[in-house]
């Protein structure tokens, strides 16, 4: 639904673009529901001015290349300085040219530079009045806004008194936070109204919005401040200070700006600086809470900035570095209910597949069935679907208005898909009564895999083997089997029955850790498995701590913490088995925490955190080699923590070491680009000898 003319073949064609574009823009800076997701648009509005250079003589006035917001809206409370637009670069390479023109139209090298998110909403101008909030207005096109004073008390981030009583406008950008959108989306779908596309349209649709009879909320973010005088008309006492000085005064009077996210602003003085910190902050912007779209870069200096000027659209002295599009309008075909190994039922949305930021994409999450019905999901909606850097994909919601009355209900199970018994559907979560023992197979093949218990020449045939023989109902089991009960199975020879036996006995003497890991607590994973394994060094305290003691460890939040309390009750019998058995429960190495002494925690962290690697944060990266080459990524972690380091999967400016090694792509140009220290693997393995003896 969202092809775009790649190029336009004749007038009617361009045309029929920009009849599009122009109700795309309308419906987008309007009700905020455009059925075009960005990267359609921008395609688009690219063809047309293409098309507009071919034949200037076919341009229609009605045309939106060359204006803010594609000469949508207007409003008509005149702008004190009119609220331009960006032009946008799409590359390194593109942001380098576009320096090289700004610093010939000056003249001279720009100074310094301001580099900051491209904050994903829509443009805002509030207006203070001797310190008092007295009128927010949309940009409109960009010379009048509309005013939506109406919606001042919805926006955070903009207080009701500044902390001096100045006058002035502040500019900047309202958008919904993540969690203000599912909330958003909660309460309007509760109240018999459709939920929004997505933050973008949800705080354009909220900012226009009068007399709802719900309250949802939106965040602003400020971008710059315009001193007024005492009649409103522009003053130039900011008029010399540096952007980024600015940022800080707005923080200062309570103003909301990036500056406490991971992608606050920062001062660069070369290109290069500013290429690295867009790279750190296109790498932080998946986990953000909040949607961008880019980076924008500005001359810091106000003489830089006076000397550059400004187009009729756009300043010279700044530009917008867009990133890919992360989100995609697509259609949902299906939905898949998964059994996972703790007996979870999971739904997973079934897409048309879609490209989404170089990958495609087929399935996205859908979390529990109140997800479904929050969202107020159909079979055949055209839903927007989000992705960015490794996150799962998700749909955000469906476009309401693009249905065509044949879309079909979601229907839930009733029974659980894996095995037919009952589903307890007490949690958000819905969950087979079975609970793991709906999926032994998967739990049993899991716990024995190589970076949990480790156990070769068990693999999920020979799994499915021992439980359809009655001989193991759990991993435990897996240390009392005889000799004799594997010989009697099929195709068990006397030498496999001897190396299984083998391998099983020496799995007993893995660290706690890996024991954590094999028994699939719910909400951790093996880093996480790691982590608990070093606090707390033995199985006994572990089961012994509170909630309150669980949230000790890094990492385990409010959430999660209870969760872990509970499952380890749940698992309480398994962990007696494997007891029994003469499992290891201890973590080498660690030091129980010591609760009652005060200071002894601390010690003992330090005591864990000595190493070759202490205090620093590694990431490894492509092929191993030499003595590093049969390791699996988990154990290079294994290996990175024992030796005292912090072992991370992504580059950030917190990196201290890469490990690159054969084939390593953009780990290593990212790496590059910020000057982090990389090893080969033969310099790590060096680095870290007296640990890895040990592996
Ligand atoms: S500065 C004169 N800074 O992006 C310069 N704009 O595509 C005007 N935006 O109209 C804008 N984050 O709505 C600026 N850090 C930021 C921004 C930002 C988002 C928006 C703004 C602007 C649009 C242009």
């Amino acid at each position: 639904m969202t092809t775009t003319p790649a190029g336009l073949a004749d007038a009617a064609a361009y045309a029929a673009a920009v009849e599009s574009a122009v109700q795309a823009a309308a419906a987008y800076y309007t009700s905020g529901e455009s059925p075009l997701d960005d990267d359609a648009y921008d395609r688009m509005v690219r063809a047309i001015a293409a098309y507009e250079t071919e034949h200037p003589e076919d341009t229609l006035a009605v045309s939106p290349t060359g204006k803010v917001a594609g000469g949508a809206t207007v409003g008509d409370v005149p702008h004190t300085v009119p609220m331009l637009s960006l032009d946008n670069v799409f590359s390194a390479e593109g942001f380098t040219d576009w320096t090289a023109s700004l610093e010939r139209r000056i003249g001279r090298p720009v100074t310094a530079w301001s580099v900051e998110p491209k904050l994903d909403g829509l443009a805002i101008a509030a207006r203070y009045r001797d310190g008092r909030l007295v009128q927010l207005i949309t940009r409109g096109d960009g010379t009048a806004g509309e005013d939506v004073s109406h919606a001042i008390d919805t926006v955070t981030g903009l207080p009701a008194a500044l902390k001096e009583p100045l006058t002035l406008e502040v500019r900047g950008e309202v958008l919904m936070t993540t969690d203000q959108f599912e909330a958003a989306n909660t309460v309007r779908t509760a109240h018999g109204g459709t939920p929004f596309a997505n933050p973008r349209n949800g705080a354009a649709g909220t900012l226009r919005a009068k007399d709802r009879p719900y309250r949802v909320e939106t965040t602003f973010f400020c971008y710059g401040v315009l001193a007024l005088d005492a009649t409103g008309e522009p003053a130039d006492s900011l008029g010399e200070w540096p952007h980024s000085r600015i940022l800080e005064f707005a923080a200062g009077l309570g103003v909301h700006t990036a500056a406490t996210s991971a992608v606050a602003p920062r001062t660069a003085s070369t290109v290069e600086e500013v290429l690295a910190r867009v790279e750190e902050v296109a790498a932080a912007r998946a986990e953000l809470p909040f949607g961008i779209d880019g980076i924008v870069i500005k001359a810091d200096l106000a003489d830089d900035q006076r000397d550059a000027g400004s187009g009729s659209r756009a300043p010279h002295w700044a530009i917008a570095y867009k990133l890919p599009a992360v989100e995609k309008v697509t259609r949902l075909l299906e939905v898949e209910w998964n059994v996972g190994r703790t007996g979870i039922i999971a739904p997973r949305a079934v897409l048309e597949p879609v490209e989404i930021d170089g990958s495609t994409v087929t399935y996205a999450t859908l979390h529990n069935p109140a997800d479904i019905t929050r969202r107020d999901l159909r079979l055949g909606d055209q839903v927007m679907v989000y992705k960015a850097g490794d996150i799962i994909p998700r749909i955000e919601a469906p476009l309401v208005q693009l249905r065509a009355g044949d879309e079909q209900p979601i229907v839930f199970p009733e029974l659980c898909p894996q095995c037919g018994s009952e589903i307890d559907t007490s949690e958000q979560r819905w969950r087979c009564v079975r609970g793991r023992n709906c999926r032994v197979v998967a739990s049993i093949a899991y716990a024995v895999g190589r970076d949990q218990l480790d156990i070769e020449g068990l693999g999920t045939t020979r799994v499915v083997q021992l439980v359809d023989a009655g001989l193991v109902g759990d991993f435990a089991d897996l240390f009392a089997l005889t000799r004799e009960q594997l010989l009697a199975l099929d195709r068990m020879g006397e030498t496999s029955t001897d190396n299984l036996l083998a391998a099983i006995a020496s799995a007993k003497g893995q660290p706690l850790a890996r024991v954590l890991a094999a028994l699939g607590v719910r909400g951790t994973g093996r880093s996480m498995s790691r982590r608990i394994a070093r606090h707390f060094a033995t199985m006994d305290l572990l089961c012994a701590a509170d909630a309150a003691a669980i949230q000790e460890v890094e990492g385990i939040g409010v959430e999660k913490a209870p969760v872990i309390v509970a499952e380890l009750a749940e698992l309480a019998p398994l962990i007696g088995k494997l007891a029994a058995a003469g499992v290891n429960l201890v973590e080498p190495g660690a030091v129980p925490p010591a609760p009652q002494e005060e200071g002894a925690e601390e010690e003992a962290e330090l005591e864990t955190a000595a190493g070759p690697l202490a205090g620093m944060t590694v990431v490894v990266t492509g092929a191993m080699t030499g003595p590093l080459e049969k390791l699996s990524r988990n154990e290079m972690n294994e290996l990175i923590e024992r030796a005292g380091g912090k072992s991370s999967s992504s580059v950030s400016k917190r990196t201290s070491l890469l490990v690159a090694g054969d084939g390593a792509g953009s780990k290593r140009t990212k790496a590059e680009a910020l000057g982090t220290r990389i090893a080969t693997p033969a310099e790590f393995a060096e680095l870290i000898a007296g640990h890895l003896a040990e592996a």
